[in-house]
């Protein structure tokens, strides 16, 4: 994090991508090979984001990233990163992710320190390639659920077995969590609930949601159905969301991949039963972890803007903005939700 501008190292060694062994190995080359030629967008998100920090490593310790990223995510957005550097981008490819993936885990970690949610479960829904029951001690007392489609949690557990199996650095393969159950399920539909239960998660227990780059992706109803659904977990149990929204110009960024947003996630939230909101922007001082240093960055400027603005005044483009949103509620701060559930 040497680089006071955005956030890449002052050496050179972003300019050469060294891939691990064990991804040229026929096995775990087939694996990647499969997913690109049989996942659709929605999976292969998981292995993008995986780039993501495996590229950021100066700001990320992830050891397993570039494993379940695969070598095509990893060389796509490693050459972004070279274009952008050469460019002098303001914003370089995959800040986001990493900002994004700092706070998460510095939000989690503060959420199991506090003597409210300490030795919470922790639940990830569309956990995707996250490794944070192999990466953060923190996890220590909690038992760690990850929610996905079940392709997706079978090839993360071949990928890691095939890492076990290896020479690989045994240290990064071992699950620093109480425990670590995969639970295939789809959460557009009405049974992703049950089959958390029966998987072991425990509806009066305090638990930390994490839902990191899912969202958007469900359908206004299906996303407001999720979100009903947790904030309704309030009168059993402390209960803590992690979550990220796009507003709703973002979700015109990518060819309609995106569906669900939230201008208001802070008035959203109380208005479904969590009590405590706090809300956070790319680039603010709890988002920020040194990488965001340029007053002028595209991330700086808009959080000088007001936040209805959808259209920003000095160039006309649409204000796109990613919101980090810790939410809370405990049965003791419990009050009745009969209002209406629909968007501020
Ligand atoms: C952008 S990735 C994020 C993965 C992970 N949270 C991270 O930050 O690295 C989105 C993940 O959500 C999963 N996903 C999307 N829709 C889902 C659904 N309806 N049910 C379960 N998982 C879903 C995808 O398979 C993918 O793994």
């Amino acid at each position: 994090m040497s680089d006071k501008v955005n956030g890449l190292p002052e050496d050179q060694a972003w300019q050469e991508l060294k891939l691990p062994d064990l991804l040229n190995s026929d096995a775990v080359r087939e694996i990647h090979a499969t997913i690109e030629k049989e996942w659709d967008f929605l999976k292969r998100s998981a292995c993008q984001t995986a780039a993501g920090r495996a590229l950021w490593k100066h700001a990320i310790h992830d050891p397993l990233a570039d494993l379940l990223a695969g070598e095509t995510y990893l060389r796509n957005l490693h050459e972004k990163i070279k274009n952008d550097r050469l460019n002098n981008a303001r914003e370089i490819s995959g800040v986001i992710l990493a900002v994004r993936t700092l706070w998460f885990d510095s939000r989690l970690e503060d959420a199991l320190n506090s003597p409210t949610a300490r030795a919470a479960q922790v639940v990830l829904l569309g956990a995707g390639m996250d490794t944070r029951a192999y990466r953060l001690s923190c996890l220590k007392d909690s038992d760690v659920y990850e929610v996905d489609f079940s392709g997706v949690l079978d090839v993360k557990t071949t990928i890691l077995q095939a890492a076990a199996d290896s020479a690989y650095d045994s240290q990064h393969i071992m699950s620093k969590a109480k425990s670590l159950t995969r639970v295939a399920a789809d959460i557009r539909e009405n049974d992703w609930m049950e089959k958390l239960e029966t998987a072991g998660y425990i509806p009066q227990k305090s638990t930390v949601w994490i839902l990191e780059g899912i969202i958007y992706y469900l359908t206004q109803s299906q996303a407001m159905q999720v979100l009903r659904i947790l904030a309704n977990k309030c009168v059993l149990a402390h209960t803590v969301l992690l979550a990220d929204f796009m507003n709703k110009p973002s979700t015109t960024l990518s060819n309609s991949v995106f569906q669900f947003y939230s201008d208001w996630p802070d008035h959203l939230l109380p208005s479904l039963g969590f009590t405590n909101v706090k809300l956070s922007q790319i680039g603010d001082p709890d988002a920020h972890f040194g990488l965001l240093n340029d007053p002028l960055n595209l991330f700086n400027r808009l959080r000088s803007l007001p936040r209805s603005l959808q259209t920003n005044p000095d160039d006309g483009k649409p204000c796109c903005r990613l919101y980090l949103v810790e939410a809370s509620g405990s049965p003791d701060q419990n009050v009745s939700h009969n209002g209406p559930n629909t968007q501020s």
